[in-house]
């Protein structure tokens, strides 16, 4: 049974001591999903989820002393699946990798061991890290090995953060086939938050499922050759997606009432190109964090949309029946309407905590407000996004040879996003995190509807150096929705 694999977490030897911190998911049931929930959706789902095993376990490495070394091995592996196995790609044989929990002003290395088919590389999704250090133009070729180092500014916000390959052409397949880890930066709220919740990493995908290995020597079916082309028209245009969404590999995971504490999740979408809109069906969703670190205050809330990227934090309360966290995916075209059936994510139980009153007494956070009215942007650019069957930023497709946008260290700017095109495009700044006109908190991705614009404000206030801005639904990316940026 799948229920009894063990995860193995690879660490490097060295003078660093690495604590290997049992799995914060190490009280998810292994046991079907029990559910008394009424209602014709709700039974066929609850259905869905009885019939598979259940793990939904990842591993966790923290660090110690301000240091932590990592290894990740990339490979084509055969993972469990329901009562058979598919084929996914792994870090070290796991579906999601690692959870990597980190602190402000810690050293973390990643060494990344590449046993796949094909090169690739590694980008810490968030992180407020220099650009030569998080450098999203190196290329690990295959059977060869190397390591990041990331000196993790006293600066960065505590948050849920995320690992993935950004090896140009390739990163679409590499994300979507399973490659990627959340990275949790923690500081001393998370402390206090820990005495009065869990605090669980759900990693949601939606991989193709394939019972034979696609990678193997075959040059058939759905592949990007290293040019960064070769999947069909349809697929570069709207991005890939699989039948069903997966959560730390599996079809919706059951955590465990723990009747002390309430369920605290921190949900990375992980997909290649799906936005997801969460609801619980419980008694009640608080949000403390956005994609770029804490809210200004934990927010009652009765939906959250994820786009390809973002993350959210959030706390369940459940009702008498315990409650399920669903997904419904969005199609990025037109007004973004629901597509495909709402799918199950987790469900906890009738006994998890429910004090959620304390939170609020745990932090009252203050949030600088880049759209605060005595602000003044020092430079406004305008951010165009054209183009359908391939979109451009600004009229151009990637070309790692030419600097797109310049930008002043030390500077506040104003980038209104114009959105040209008929599809909604996630787009990502690498290192600097921005605020969003009208939305809370501090973010790393904005969606931009169809024929619609963004203000966002970038706080570049640190940093010098070249990196990328670019659409996250990856196949956009991989065929050249990227732009270069250069900050001095
Ligand atoms: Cu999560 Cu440049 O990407
Ligand atoms: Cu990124
Ligand atoms: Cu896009």
């Amino acid at each position: 049974m799948f229920n009894s694999v063990r995860k193995t977490v690879f660490v490097l030897s060295g003078p660093i001591l690495v604590g290997l911190a049992l799995s914060a998911c190490s009280n998810i049931a292994s046991n079907g999903v029990a559910s008394s929930n009424s209602g014709e959706q709700q039974d066929s789902m609850s259905q869905l989820a009885a019939v598979i095993p259940l793990t939904g376990e990842l591993s966790s490495i923290q660090s110690q002393q301000g240091a932590l070394e990592v290894q990740l091995v990339a490979a084509e592996s055969q993972v469990p699946y329901r009562d058979e196995t598919r084929w996914a790609m792994t870090y070290n044989g796991e579906v999601s990798g690692p959870t990597i929990r980190v602190k402000p002003g810690d050293q973390l290395k990643i060494t990344v061991d590449n046993q796949l088919e094909k090169p690739t590389s590694l980008h810490t999704h968030g992180l407020h890290v220099s650009p030569d250090q998080d450098n999203p133009t190196i290329v690990i070729e295959p059977g060869t090995s190397y390591t990041y180092t990331y000196d993790i500014p006293k600066n960065q916000r505590a948050g849920t953060y995320w690992y993935h390959p950004h090896i140009h052409g390739l990163t679409a397949e590499q994300v979507s086939s399973g490659l990627s880890g959340a990275i949790i930066v923690e500081d001393s709220v998370d402390t206090e938050l820990a005495t009065l919740t869990t605090d669980r990493v759900l990693i949601i995908n939606d991989p193709q499922l394939v019972a034979s290995n696609p990678w193997s020597d075959s040059d058939e079916g759905m592949h990007m050759g290293d040019e960064g082309s070769g999947v069909d028209m349809m697929t570069a245009m709207t991005g890939r997606s699989g039948p069903v969404l997966l959560t730390n590999g599996i079809t919706g995971v059951s955590l465990e009432a723990d009747s002390e504490k309430m369920e605290r999740l921190r949900v990375v979408n992980a997909s290649a190109s799906m936005s997801l809109e969460l609801t619980f069906t419980g008694q009640k969703m608080l949000q403390l964090s956005s994609e770029g670190g804490r809210l200004d205050q934990p927010k009652t809330i009765r939906s959250v949309t994820l786009a390809p990227g973002e993350r959210t934090e959030i706390v369940l309360i459940p009702s008498k029946d315990g409650g399920q966290l669903i997904a419904q995916r969005l199609s990025s075209e037109g007004e973004g309407a629901p597509i495909a059936d709402p799918e199950v994510i987790a469900t906890i139980g009738p006994k998890s905590g429910v004090n959620s009153a304390d939170l609020t007494s745990v932090f009252i956070q203050r949030n600088t407000d880049l759209f605060a009215k005595e602000v003044v942007p020092d430079a406004t650019q305008i951010i165009s996004l054209d183009g359908h069957m391939n979109p451009t930023i600004n009229g151009k497709l990637y070309d790692p040879n030419s600097i797109d946008i310049k930008a002043k260290k030390g500077t506040v700017e104003e980038w209104v996003i114009r959105n040209n095109t008929p599809m909604a495009h996630p787009m990502h700044l690498h290192t600097w995190s921005f605020q969003v006109d009208g939305e809370d908190g501090w973010q790393d991705v904005v969606t931009v509807a169809p024929n619609s614009e963004q203000r966002i404000r970038i706080d570049f206030s640190d940093y010098e150096g070249t990196t990328v801005f670019h659409c996250h639904i990856l196949d956009h990316e991989d065929t050249g929705m990227m732009a270069v940026i250069n900050v001095s």
